[in-house]
C-alpha cells in the first residue's frame, strides 16, 4: 500500500481525515484502482490550507458527494467504453459548467456555456453523460468565469482505464497548479493586465495536489506509473526527473509509439504527460521531480523507495494500447488558416461568464468577443468525415497551448522542430512557429478551440469550429 508523507500536514495542524480522502483518490495502487460510473459532484466554495501556513478563503472546488472532507477535486476513475455519468450541483454563488478536457465526446456534453449547453445556475444541477472513447490521463474544469473559478482551485484529474492497461507496481497521479495568495495566504488580483497582454500572470504559490512539495512513497525497484497533469492557468513546466530513470509512455493521453527515456518534458496548460518512474533499488532513496524552468526551478514532488527492491525493469514493461485514432487523409485535405496574433488592445465588453474587461489577442485577427448567447461566425465549418489541415501561425513572441475540444489533432510538421506525429488535443505553439495540425471531422457540433493559458483564452485567443 502506497502511502502519501503527511508529517508536513500535520505540522500544519490539519486532520488527517480532511486531507486523507481528500488525495485517497489521488494515490492508489494499480490493484486496488476504483473505477465509478456514476459520481456527484458539487461545486462549492471552501477555505483550504495551500501555502502550508495560512487558511485561505475564497476557495473553490468540487466536492464529490462520499468525500464531504476533501478539499482538491476528486481525482475521476472511468473506464473505456462504459457509460459514466456525473451530476453538476452548483453550490456557488454564480454560474459554472464542467468541460471533460480532452474526451471525444457528445457535443452537448461538453460544457461551454451557449455554444454547448445553457448555465448552471446557483442551485441548479446539469447531469453529464457520457463513455469516454480514449484510454489515459484527462482532467475536467469549468468553462465558466475560468480564470477565477479555475485559478480558486477547480481543475481536477480524470483518468479513463483500459482494461489491458499494464500492471504498475504503484500509480501516483499529480495536479499540477499554483496559487496567487499575498503574504497573508489570501488570493491577491488573479492577473495584471500587463502579464496577460505576454506570458500571463503566475502564481505566487507552487503546488502539486494542493501542497507545497509533497512527499510521496513508492515501492524500491518498482515500476510507477506517474500521471501529470498541468491544470495551472498559466504556468509552462519544464520537468525533469532527479536520481531515477523514467519512460514517457504518453503525452496528452496518447500512448506513445516508442517510448523514450525522459530527458525533460515541456507541457503547458492543459497537457498531461505519463511517466514509468523506475525506483531506485536501494530503500530510502529518494528521486525528485523538478521543474527546471531558468529563474523559477523548483522541486515539485518527491519519491521516496521503500521496502526490498523489486527488482522490476522499465524493459520488461509491456505497452499501452493505441487509443483509435482516425488517419486524416493528407492528398485531399482542406486548409484552414489559425492565426494567432497581437490585436490592438481594446477594452472588452463585460460578457457572459466573466471577461477580464481588456482584448490583446486574436484568432484570424478576430478577437473573441466573450461568451454569448450570439457568438460570432465560427473559424471554419468542416464537414462531417472530411479532413483538415490547419495551419497554425503563431505571429507572437510567446508561447501558446492551442486546445480544440472534442477532436484531436496530429502533428504534421512544425517549421521550427522535428516533430513526431503526435496526437493531441493541445498543442504548445513556440513563438514563429508554423504547424500543420490535421484532422478528419469526426464529431458533430459547435467545437471550441483557444489558448489554454486563460488570460489569453479570456482577452480574445478563442474561437470555434463548426462540424456539420
Ligand atoms: Cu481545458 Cu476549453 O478547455
Ligand atoms: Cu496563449
Amino acid at each position: 500500500m502506497i502511502q502519501m508523507n503527511r508529517r508536513s500536514l500535520l505540522k500544519a495542524g490539519l486532520g488527517i481525515a480532511a486531507y486523507g480522502t481528500g488525495l485517497g483518490a489521488a494515490i492508489v495502487s494499480s490493484e486496488t484502482a476504483n473505477a465509478a460510473s456514476k459520481v456527484e459532484l458539487e461545486a462549492v466554495n471552501a477555505k483550504a490550507l495551500l501555502d502550508g501556513q495560512h487558511l485561505t478563503d475564497g476557495v473553490m472546488t468540487y466536492r464529490s458527494l462520499g468525500e464531504p472532507d476533501a478539499l482538491m477535486p476528486p481525482t475521476l476513475r472511468l473506464k473505456r467504453g462504459e457509460p459514466f455519468s456525473a451530476k453538476l450541483v452548483n453550490r456557488l454563488d454564480e454560474p459554472t459548467t464542467i468541460h471533460w478536457h480532452g474526451l471525444r465526446i457528445e457535443n452537448r456534453m461538453d460544457g461551454v456555456p451557449f455554444l454547448t449547453q445553457p448555465y448552471v445556475y446557483t442551485g441548479d444541477s446539469f447531469d453529464y453523460r457520457f463513455a469516454a472513447p480514449d484510454a489515459g490521463t484527462f482532467w475536467y474544469h469549468p468553462h465558466c468565469n475560468t480564470l477565477t473559478q479555475m485559478g480558486r482551485g477547480m481543475t481536477g484529474m480524470l483518468i479513463v482505464e483500459d482494461s489491458k492497461d499494464p500492471q504498475f507496481d504503484a500509480e501516483i497521479a499529480i495536479n499540477l497548479r499554483d496559487w496567487r495568495l499575498g503574504a497573508d495566504g489570501q488570493f491577491i488580483e488573479q492577473f495584471k493586465p500587463r502579464d496577460a497582454a505576454r506570458n500571463g500572470t503566475f502564481g505566487t504559490v507552487r503546488g502539486a495536489n494542493w501542497q507545497v512539495q509533497p512527499a510521496y512513497e513508492a515501492p524500491s525497484g518498482g515500476i510507477v506509473r506517474l500521471r501529470l497533469v498541468a491544470s495551472d492557468v498559466t504556468r509552462i513546466y519544464q520537468l525533469r526527473l532527479d536520481g531515477a530513470d523514467a519512460d514517457v509512455i504518453a503525452v496528452d493521453s496518447q500512448p506513445m509509439p516508442e517510448r523514450f527515456r525522459l530527458e525533460t518534458a515541456v507541457i503547458g496548460p492543459g497537457q498531461r504527460l505519463d511517466l514509468a518512474l523506475r525506483m531506485p533499488d536501494v530503500e530510502g532513496s529518494v528521486v525528485s521531480l523538478l521543474d527546471t524552468r531558468p529563474s523559477t526551478a523548483k522541486t515539485v514532488a518527491t519519491f521516496k523507495a521503500i521496502g526490498q527492491s523489486l527488482k522490476h525493469r522499465l524493459e520488461d514493461l509491456p505497452p499501452l494500447s493505441a487509443n483509435p485514432w482516425q488517419e486524416p487523409d493528407l492528398k485531399n485535405a482542406e486548409q484552414i488558416p489559425l492565426i494567432l496574433s497581437a490585436t490592438a488592445e481594446g477594452g472588452a465588453k463585460e460578457s457572459f461568464c466573466g471577461s477580464l474587461g481588456y482584448t490583446f489577442w486574436a484568432i484570424n485577427r478576430v478577437p473573441w468577443p466573450g461568451d454569448s448567447a450570439d457568438p460570432t461566425a465560427p473559424l471554419a465549418e468542416l464537414k462531417l468525415g472530411k479532413s483538415y489541415v490547419f495551419n497554425l501561425e503563431n505571429l507572437t513572441p510567446h508561447v501558446h497551448p492551442i486546445h480544440l475540444h472534442g477532436m484531436n489533432f496530429q502533428v504534421v510538421s512544425s517549421s521550427l522542430r522535428q516533430v513526431p506525429p503526435l496526437i493531441t488535443d493541445t498543442y504548445l505553439a513556440l513563438p514563429d512557429e508554423k504547424v500543420q495540425l490535421s484532422l478528419v471531422a469526426e464529431n458533430p457540433g459547435d467545437w471550441v478551440m483557444h489558448c489554454h493559458i486563460i488570460e489569453h483564452q479570456k482577452s480574445g485567443m478563442t474561437s470555434y469550429v463548426r462540424v456539420i
